[in-house]
């Protein structure tokens, strides 16, 4: 197993009628943002559940986060902050809220000239203002991790900072029975791949984090169609386990002491950058393309993920990996997602895009070994033609 240092001090509140909680986790005398997407808080009652929380906080909102937050729309709630003085962002929402939030926290404090450095530069941050978050999509993991992903101009850019991990988050299933089936699979193949992505490398005997991966795919391979299916679909158990496999996907626990990859994640961005994809349908395009052309590297771990989460024991090394590849795959249609870009009506001419995109952000040498190069991103690409 690889060092590690592993903390995670975000405090989590799970279930139904959680949201509550609001109401002594912000002190008493913060000047609170509720900071929210395009309104669907509106028609579920969480903004309702929200504002009563904070009936003794004073609090302002700001609102029209959009999916794969835009740069320009987070720095407007800077003028926001500094006209009433805020001190404490109250992110209610999905990812894009959570990591737009975490994104305006950091610029609200950063001592340099321009916020677009921290994206662009990866220039490091001192420090935030503190977060909360409502969780209303179970996905991307952000409501505990440190991670965010901003949008500018084509350009969709990730950073991490301590600073921004939230100091709590609200987790209530019943809230993500309102997720259209789109965003819903989203959310399940989302949190698939995070665990993939730190899984599926080669074996530095990491056996803890291994089976809690492997617990977390079979989990949603389980649960994840079941929330697509008319007669289960409003189960709240099965909504549960999705939403708390999403958010132990990408806490840092299945990745402390343990290779990770991210060249699913880092060429996927450059297809919602380019042409505006749902982030998880760029996934489960390049997933199984670096299953395909990374076959050699991740040979172990692919025999291991096919033994263990298929239960495939049967046949030659290479006719159970292909299997694998194969039931994977399965499980995003099952999941009513596109696996090819051809799905989306994407072809050659894009890739050529894709590639210069990838080389212009230095995305030149990705996964677990730094040994994706841009010649083998343009294979991955072809594979997933
Ligand atoms: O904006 P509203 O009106 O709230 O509608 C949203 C949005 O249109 C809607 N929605 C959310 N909760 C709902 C709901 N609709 C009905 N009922 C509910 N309960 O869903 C739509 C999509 O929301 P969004 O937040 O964009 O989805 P998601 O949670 O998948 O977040 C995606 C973003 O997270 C980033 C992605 O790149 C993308 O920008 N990621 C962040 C990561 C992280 N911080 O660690 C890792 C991820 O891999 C990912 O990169």
């Amino acid at each position: 197993m690889l060092n590690f240092s592993f903390q995670n001090q975000t405090r989590i509140h799970f279930g139904e009628g959680q949201i509550d909680k609001l109401s002594t986790e912000i002190p008493k005398d913060a000047k609170v943002l509720v900071v929210y997407g395009g309104g669907s808080i509106k028609n579920n009652g969480v903004y309702d559940q929200v504002v009563n929380a904070l009936k003794d906080h004073t609090w302002f909102e700001f609102s029209g986060i959009e999916p794969n937050p835009k740069y320009d729309t987070l720095m407007k709630a800077q003028a926001v902050i500094k006209e009433h003085d805020i001190d404490y962002i109250m992110a209610v929402g999905g990812g894009s809220v959570a990591d737009g939030c975490k994104f305006i926290a950091a610029a609200a404090l950063y001592a340099g000239d321009d916020p677009w450095d921290i994206l662009a530069k990866q220039q490091p941050i001192e420090s935030a203002l503190p977060i909360g978050v409502v969780l209303t999509l179970p996905a991307t993991g952000s409501e505990t991790n440190t991670n965010a992903v901003v949008t500018r101009d084509g350009n969709k850019l990730p950073f991490s900072s301590a600073a921004v991990r939230p100091q709590f988050a609200v987790l209530d299933p019943a809230v993500t029975l309102s997720l259209s089936d789109r965003q819903i699979s989203n959310g399940v193949v989302d949190a698939f791949i995070h665990t993939m992505e730190q899984y599926l490398t080669y074996s530095v005997s990491g056996k803890v984090q291994d089976r809690f991966a492997e617990g977390l795919l079979q989990t949603l391979i389980e649960e994840g169609p079941k929330a697509l299916q008319p007669e289960t679909k409003d189960n709240l158990d099965v909504r549960a386990n999705i939403m708390w496999s999403a958010t132990m996907a990408l806490n840092g626990l299945i990745g402390a002491g343990v290779p990770q990859d991210w060249a699913t994640h880092m060429i996927g961005h450059e297809l919602t950058g380019a042409y505006e994809i749902d982030h998880a349908r760029t996934l489960s395009i390049v997933l199984p393309a670096v299953m395909k052309v990374r076959r050699t590297a991740k040979h172990e771990k692919l025999l291991q993920y096919a033994e263990r989460v298929w239960h495939i024991t049967q046949g030659s090394e290479d006719q159970r990996i292909d299997q694998a590849i194969a039931l994977t795959e399965d499980f995003f249609q099952k999941m009513a997602m596109p696996i090819r870009l051809s799905d989306i009506e994407l072809g050659a001419a894009d890739i050529d895009i894709l590639m210069a995109n990838l080389e212009g952000h230095g995305m030149v040498e990705l996964g677990e070994t730094k040994e994706i190069t841009l010649a083998i991103s343009r294979q991955i690409l072809e594979q997933a033609s």
